[in-house]
């Protein structure tokens, strides 16, 4: 028994072996051994088919380096749109500037953003005003100066074109034996005051006041208490300039 047990595995074993060859003689290259011309055929396929995958001149090494280029490229065109949107962000920012500039030399009249430093009036009363009446406006008259054409001399007021600090200053002389009070206004309400008088002869009293004041604003000098005296002519001035302006 144990003999012809013995002899049946080793007629399996030869059989395996043989089957295990057949089916793995394909994948041998052709000069290896003997084999039929379709078999040849089918390995040389093989062959083929592992140079254009894995040689260095196949095509699938082409497509990989064309897609790194493609990829370069795209990320650079990345980079240029960027660099647009901060062009045009930076355009965008300038725009505004300049329209806030248009509107605050638009605001004034005609006072240029650049000129805005130089906005000054100095003005005195031509000839005396008697018999003012309670919160007349003293209109003084005659202009020294009036940069930026801020002043009017017909209503005696000023009017700021632009944002900013602004100085003014006012003196008054009396009439003879007489006492006037007058007021610093801005757009109507008191912002400072002045006595002049003398007793037996004029007076001269002076004020001035610093402001912040908005485009448009607008300062005067009225009378405060005192119906019927009077602003002496030519020594009674009035005066005001921007001392900065506020940023447009
Ligand atoms: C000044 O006014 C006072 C008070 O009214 C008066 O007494 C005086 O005579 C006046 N002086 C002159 C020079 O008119």
């Amino acid at each position: 028994m144990a003999d012809s047990s013995k002899a049946c595995v080793i007629f399996w074993s030869t059989l395996l072996l043989a089957s295990t060859v057949a089916a793995l003689w394909p994948a041998f290259p052709s000069d290896m051994g003997a084999s039929s011309s379709s078999e040849s055929k089918q390995s040389s396929q093989r062959r083929r088919l592992l140079q254009a995958g894995f040689g260095a001149g196949g095509e699938v090494s082409e497509t990989c380096t064309c897609t790194s280029e493609f990829q370069g490229v795209d990320s650079r065109s990345r980079e240029n749109e960027n660099s647009i949107q901060d062009l045009r962000s930076a355009v965008n920012s300038l725009k505004d500037t300049v329209n806030k500039m248009k509107k605050s030399v638009g605001s004034g009249k005609g006072v240029a953003s650049a000129q805005s430093y130089n906005i000054a009036f100095s003005a005195r009363v031509g000839y005396n005003r008697p018999y003012l009446g309670e919160t007349e406006v003293i209109v003084f008259d005659e202009l020294v100066i009036n940069n930026g054409d801020v002043y009017d001399p017909y209503s005696g007021k000023f009017t700021s074109p632009v944002p900013g600090l602004y100085h003014f200053e006012t003196t008054i002389l009396s009439g003879f034996n007489a006492t006037i009070e007058t007021m610093l206004v801005l757009n109507g309400n008191e912002v400072g005051r002045v006595f002049s008088g003398g007793f037996n002869n004029r007076g001269s009293g002076s004020n001035s006041v610093l402001l912040n004041m908005e485009a448009g604003d607008e300062v005067w000098v009225s009378v405060f208490f005192g119906n019927g005296d009077y602003v002496h002519g030519l020594w009674s001035t009035w005066t005001g300039y921007m001392v900065y302006p506020f940023s447009v």
